[in-house]
């Protein structure tokens, strides 16, 4: 029988209908978010309340990573700007933040949450900008997560008595706490409103490519009239984040970031009195039985591993799927991943934009090569990505076994290792055969078998027949070298207090 030619649909505007590409992806019309996030030339230092250049006269540029154009010049902390930042938090601390009530502190949350709902746009692009990711998540998910977690927390302020039932709580005083580039905004909200609901105050360093929403965030406070001193950020790259971890001001430090740089802080704080949490890294499974519901299921892999480029520490980044349905589920993860858009980040109908930085980009590269030459096999959709810029396409490898490095190194991009079992005692030992412990999820349509499944799996978050789900309300963290301590819920509350 003779091949037809694609037929040409008409449109009902009686223009052409767009030319089926690559067999699958029918091109959209571009529709960019329109670009202005009143960004400033140049980003000072945050320090009691105030916008102040370093001491050392330097900046750095951070640039758009979908274009490699120069956004802004970023301030450089030295070790003399963080002191100033951690005298000025000690300071409100003492006088103002730590002797206020939390029925007052609250109202500070509350504006703060209401004030950056009012610029939601405004900060949805400025983070897609510096960041890359796709404008639908940073306007769907990172903002408006930032702003329930500052309600949530104004939430707890007043009802601090309740964080630990028969016990009192009390702040613990200054905090440091250095956050990584993938969700900027949101790490703020995470690290920042439990600990200023519990009345500590804080020096918080950005991720050095992502700093821009952080001292958008530090107008916000002063607009709300937050008392100088109680937030301070200070930006920089590693060294300033070293003297943010190992001032001997703060009672307590938090740190996001990679397994490497966490074991850094814990060797260089080992043997002092300060509190510590760490959230490093992941290597999650996704476990696929053969009565999940198939299409959610691959719904649920490609959100939790193609969600912000992979940039996530509890990204779904192994696939362990049971063999009967092991063809199948292939099938329709190659056949979906063949209409996700990869481009400008700022088109509203992008689904994976642009990867954080030339150096996250090489490492994913470097990565995937392994895998070719440890013998996984490699599929990729054909999309075009754009000329300039940082991009990586879907990627999935299937034939992928324990011993292979994709299967157990973190990659922090969009790329899937797919692994077979037959047994559930194989999934479950297949899954805690890692030296992570964050997350997993579960798709089966047995109740039973999740509770089984999330008893013994050793992970912070199990998510079932869902993924990559998030709520202010629920605890967050990790086991084995993804860290410990939680963020989130009361779990959370109880890492930014003394207990008495
Ligand atoms: P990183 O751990 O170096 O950066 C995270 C933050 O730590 C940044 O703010 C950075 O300036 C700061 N930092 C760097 N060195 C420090 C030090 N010695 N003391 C204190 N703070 C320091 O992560 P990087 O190099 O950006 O990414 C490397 C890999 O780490 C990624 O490929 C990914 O696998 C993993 N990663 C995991 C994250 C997570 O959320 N678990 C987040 C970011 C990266
Ligand atoms: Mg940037």
């Amino acid at each position: 029988m003779p091949t037809l030619a694609p037929e040409k649909k008409s449109t009902r505007s009686g223009r052409p209908a767009p030319e089926l590409i690559f067999g699958d992806l029918w091109e959209f019309d571009p529709a960019p978010e329109t670009a202005n996030p009143k960004l400033k030339s140049r980003y000072d230092l945050f320090i009691n309340g105030e916008f102040v250049a370093p001491k050392s006269g330097k900046y750095f540029d951070t640039i758009n990573p979908a274009n490699e154009s120069k956004l802004a010049e970023i301030a450089l902390g030295g070790a003399a700007d963080v002191d100033a930042a951690y005298q000025a938090a000690q300071r409100a601390f003492n006088t103002t933040w730590g002797r206020m009530p939390g029925r007052e502190r609250a109202k500070y949350l509350y504006r703060i949450a209401r004030l950056l709902q009012d610029r939601a746009r405004e900060f949805a692009v400025a983070e897609t900008m510096d960041g890359g990711k796709p404008i639908k998540e940073a306007r769907d998910f990172d903002v408006p997560m930032t702003a329930a977690h500052f309600f949530y927390h104004a939430g707890w302020a007043d009802k601090l008595d309740y964080v630990a039932p028969g016990r009192r709580v009390a702040p613990l005083g200054v905090v440091g706490q250095v956050i990584p580039w993938n969700f900027p905004l949101l790490m703020c909200a995470w690290k920042l409103a439990p600990a200023l609901a519990m009345g500590n105050c804080v020096v918080l360093k950005p991720a050095e490519t992502t700093s821009i929403t952080a001292l958008k965030l530090a107008e916000i406070f002063q607009d709300a009239g937050l008392p100088p001193g109680v937030v301070n950020f200070v930006t920089g790259a590693g060294a300033t984040g070293a003297a943010v971890m190992n001032h001997p001001i703060p009672a307590k430090i938090a740190f996001t970031g990679s397994t490497e740089v966490g074991k850094i802080i814990l060797r260089s704080l080992a043997g002092t009195e300060k509190k510590m949490t760490l959230e490093l890294g992941g290597k999650a499974a996704n476990i696929v039985f053969d009565d999940a519901p198939i299409d959610q299921a691959v719904e649920g892999i490609v959100n939790g591993i193609f969600f912000n480029q992979g940039h996530v520490c509890c990204a779904g980044s192994r696939l362990l799927v049971h063999e009967p349905v092991a063809d199948q589920v292939i099938a329709k993860l190659k056949q979906r991943i063949k209409v996700l858009r990869v481009g400008d980040p700022l088109d509203k109908n992008t689904d994976i934009g642009a990867i954080n930085s030339q150096e996250q980009l090489a490492k994913i590269t470097a990565l995937v090569a392994i895998g070719v030459k440890e013998g996984a096999e490699l599929f990729q959709p054909a999309c075009r990505l754009p000329a300039r810029g940082y991009y990586f396409r879907p990627t999935i490898f299937s034939g992928v076994s324990m011993s292979h490095r994709i299967a157990r190194e973190e990659i922090f991009g969009p790329v899937l290792s797919i692994l077979t079992f037959r047994t559930v005692d194989e999934a479950v030992e297949k899954a805690n055969n890692t030296a992570y412990g964050l997350s997993a999820g579960v798709w089966t349509d047995k109740g039973s078998r999740i509770l089984k499944m999330s008893t013994e799996l050793k992970a912070g978050v199990v998510w079932a027949n869902t993924y990559n789900k998030f709520d202010p309300t629920s605890p967050f963290g990790g086991y084995k070298e993804s860290g410990f301590g939680r963020e989130g819920g009361r779990q959370g509350l109880l890492d930014y207090c003394q207990l008495a």
